[in-house]
């Protein structure tokens, strides 16, 4: 089989994991590097939880730390969302696996220049670490295929009225990685929140008869109290988990499960009231040309189904 060369960047984060997760699971990909992004946490606890995670699952992986804050605006985190430590109540491994000794920025220039085809960014949390990368270092742009990033959103924010978090917290970095020339898909709030699991398919996670299932659901069971606590226009949303970053992988090996469409997008840095809001031209009234691909729907129950297929591949794996 012939496989996609991937850079994965993110935040741990309780669906971070859940992307991980889906990420190592799958054959299609060849994960060649994890960097970590400041986000859902500070960098120190999302690195240890990268690295916490990664060694429980067993793979062996450079993961690589990065830049510490945002671009310009002061750092805002998600403990509410993930919970102190940024994975709910549990506890997965004392990390055996440690971190480069490469910066995340360096590691992500050697990997991307030594590569003999385009790779793939996965990125699941703000964008600081691509834009710093694509920045200081331009040559490397060829050498991207495309960025699948999990953040923004066409209608709706979950951080403010209009802003989704990861543009929210960083949309500096946004505006350089729409503006650099690489292909980003969006797989923002538009589509994330049509890939949520239920309350009755959470339950059935924990059946799934593996050690790391049932880690899965205590985390998730956490999760589910916080985003329930989450205001939203939509009613019974409150019943649906939501595990945002699983998309951007999820649209990588069965893109055909997702539609989408091209558009020019930009974000709010300098509004009052609506700084991160991703500014998605489907009216076509600035008549610029696209410069992201951004996903609105799912076919829910396949998306479950790949879901559920990587806890259980994972699950399995860790018991033969
Ligand atoms: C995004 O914000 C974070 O809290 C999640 O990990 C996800 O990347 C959803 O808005
Ligand atoms: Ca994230």
């Amino acid at each position: 089989m012939k496989k996609i060369p991937v850079i994965i960047d993110c935040d741990p984060g309780i669906d971070d994991t859940m992307m991980l997760t889906l990420a190592f699971a799958r054959p299609e990909l060849d994960i060649q590097l994890v960097t970590v992004e400041a986000g859902n946490l500070t960098i120190d606890k999302t690195t240890y939880n990268t690295l916490s995670f990664l060694t429980y699952i067993g793979v062996d992986v450079e993961v690589a730390k990065g830049l510490q804050q945002p671009m310009l605006r002061k750092q805002e985190v998600a403990e509410d969302i993930h919970g102190e430590g940024g994975l709910g109540n549990v506890k997965w491994a004392e990390p055996i696996l440690q971190a480069s000794n490469r910066p995340a920025i360096q590691a992500m220039v050697d990997v991307l220049m030594k590569a003999t085809e385009p790779i793939t960014i996965v990125a699941t949390g703000p964008l600081t670490n691509i834009a710093a990368l694509l920045f200081a270092h331009p040559e490397v742009k060829p050498a991207i295929k495309e960025i699948s990033w999990m953040g923004g959103s066409a209608v709706g924010g979950n951080m403010s009225t209009t802003a989704e978090f990861n543009a929210y917290v960083d949309p500096h970095a946004v505006e350089l990685v729409f503006r650099s020339g690489v292909p980003v898909i969006m797989s923002g709030l538009d589509v994330t929140h049509k890939a949520y699991i239920t309350r009755e398919e959470m339950k059935a996670l924990s059946h799934l008869g593996t050690p790391f299932a049932e880690k899965v659901a205590e985390m998730m069971n956490f999760y589910t109290f916080t985003q329930s606590q989450t205001p939203f226009y939509t009613p019974g949303f409150e019943e649906q988990i939501r595990i945002h970053d699983v998309c951007a992988v999820a649209y990588l090996v069965a893109p055909e499960i997702f539609k989408g469409d091209d558009y020019f997008v930009e974000v709010e840095l300098n509004g009052s009231l609506t700084q991160g809001t991703t500014l998605v031209d489907y009216v076509n009234k600035t008549g610029k040309a696209p410069n992201v691909h951004v996903l609105h729907s799912v076919d829910r129950q396949a998306f479950i189904d790949l879901f559920f297929h990587a806890i259980t591949t994972i699950g399995q794996k860790l018991e033969a």
